[in-house]
């Protein structure tokens, strides 16, 4: 079974209603569902934002359900000049940038685990599910949407990313980020967490993230109707093709 999390209900509710054969369960203030997904057993779930929520839902998920992977899909603050509204992150490494135990660590490092970032599987599959989206996203979001919105030819970038209990809208905080975490292209608040779970119960991982807003003073667009009208969309169209 293939577990799909995302942080908000608008970022998973195109899946929840293309889900067939539904059932669901509620613990730990979420509620599971399970059903089929273009012909795959899923379970869908919205954790809530940040580390904490995100982390004891991925937990509940692998001990409760049979889960062979994890897919968190959802929106990201762009940290990058190359990345724009409506853009595609692929996530290969994940941190988590609020992270820091030093002196008696490095700053970044997960204590005993002896590791700065943790990394999601191989994303080929992903990555050519995706292209695939991108060819057609206009199919899966209104034009109406992709205006308001100001998106023009999103493309998919494969990076890290960098997770924390924070939402970013400053951008001496990205310049920051850009020094400490060069490679880190978006942050958001979930990712790192469900990756540190994952490698310690063995479960592979990959995350999709739409890009929302640029983490600047301007971050605060209508979030929920970005998630709903463009990440939740994306996200029903790129697994449409990965799950085929
Ligand atoms: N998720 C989407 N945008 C974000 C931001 N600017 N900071 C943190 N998480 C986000």
């Amino acid at each position: 079974m293939i577990a799909i999390i995302s942080a908000m209900q608008e970022e998973i509710q195109a899946l929840l209603n293309e889900l067939k054969n539904k059932s669901t369960t509620i613990k730990g203030m979420r509620k599971y569902y399970v059903g089929d997904l273009f012909g795959k057993k899923v379970v869908l779930v919205f954790s809530r934002w940040g580390k904490v929520a995100s982390a004891v839902t991925t937990t509940q998920l692998i001990n409760d359900f049979p889960i062979d992977e994890i897919i968190f899909t959802g929106v990201a603050g762009s940290i990058s000049k190359n990345l724009n509204i409506g853009d595609i992150v692929i996530g290969k490494n994940l941190y988590q940038h609020d992270l820091n135990a030093s002196p008696l660590y490095n700053q970044f490092e997960i204590p005993l685990l002896n590791k700065n970032a943790l990394s999601t599987v191989n994303t080929t599959k992903l990555e050519n599910a995706v292209q695939k989206f991108l060819t057609t996203f206009n199919t899966y979001i209104h034009s109406e949407d992709i205006k308001r919105f100001h998106i023009t030819n999103p493309k998919m970038v494969l990076g890290d990313i960098a997770s924390g209990d924070q939402f970013i809208s400053d951008t001496k905080k990205i310049e920051s980020l850009n020094h400490l975490l060069p490679t880190a292209v978006c942050v958001e608040m979930e990712g790192a967490a469900v990756a540190q779970v994952c490698f310690e119960y063995d479960i592979p991982f990959s995350i999709i993230r739409t890009i929302s807003d640029k983490a600047n003073d301007n971050a605060t667009i209508d979030f929920p109707k970005f998630a709903k009208a463009v990440a939740s969309n994306y996200a029903l169209g790129i697994l449409k093709n990965y799950f085929a």
